[in-house]
């Protein structure tokens, strides 16, 4: 049990959470062997992954929460997220790195998204406030990554990146802080889930940014370029 508090989030689930990230960014394809195209494509399918994802799996937690202080959290972001129009400015990012995920982009992170689809079906406040918590937690490691992945791409909007930096800390010792609430509210075993989540979000977040995967859309390209 994360001996859960009034007081915010505990140490053992800010160590959870902080393990999960440096994975993260220890998994980041170095940006001095990216290409100009690999750089377009990751951004292609962080934007194929989440454009469409993040404000439902959102609203996913003020409908399942079981907690006043997870539904709070969600809902705050949520307001900022549709107020400033987040999806605009992650799309003008794209447009700006010359980055829009095409039919093919949005078919190879399919698998990735369905995944954390299903566990949003579930209707689990817990397992959704988690999920919410990751993507701002984690946005530390991907969000100045997407930064340079754009300056690869000679962009100059960065606004989407600029405003999820300061803004995304906050949210997340709130989503942290919403979990430890939200784990009270009579779920059989909450570590477990809680544990198994991050670890699903946490996949999530590695398989968007495989080199790998930038490196079969550059060979694609080089082969239609000798046609
Ligand atoms: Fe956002």
């Amino acid at each position: 049990m994360f001996n859960i508090t009034d007081e915010g989030a505990t140490p053992e689930l800010l160590t959870l959470f902080e393990n999960n990230a440096k994975e993260i960014q220890s998994s980041l394809p170095a940006l001095t062997t990216l290409s100009k195209e690999q750089a377009q494509t990751l951004i292609q399918r962080y934007v194929a992954a989440i454009e469409g994802n993040f404000v439902p799996w959102f609203c996913a937690v003020t409908i399942y929460a079981r907690s006043p202080q997870a539904k709070y959290a969600a809902m705050e972001n949520l307001d900022v997220e549709i107020r400033d129009d987040h999806q605009g400015m992650l799309r003008a990012f794209a447009i700006g790195a010359k980055a829009e995920p095409t039919h093919e982009h949005y078919q190879a992170v399919l698998p990735h998204v369905s995944k954390m689809r299903k566990i949003i079906a579930e209707g689990s406040g817990l397992k959704s406030i988690t999920v919410s918590a990751c993507l701002e937690y984690f946005s530390k490691e991907f969000v100045p990554y997407l930064a340079e992945l754009a300056k690869k791409c000679d962009s100059t909007n960065f606004q989407y990146t600029d405003i999820h930096g300061e803004a995304d800390a906050i949210h997340a010792n709130q989503c942290l802080w919403a979990i430890e609430h939200e784990a009270k509210w009579g779920y059989m075993k909450p570590e477990v889930e809680i544990e198994k989540t991050i670890n699903a979000s946490r996949d999530f977040i590695k398989t968007i940014f495989q080199k790998s995967a930038s490196d079969s859309s550059v060979q694609r390209a080089f082969m239609q370029g000798k046609k």
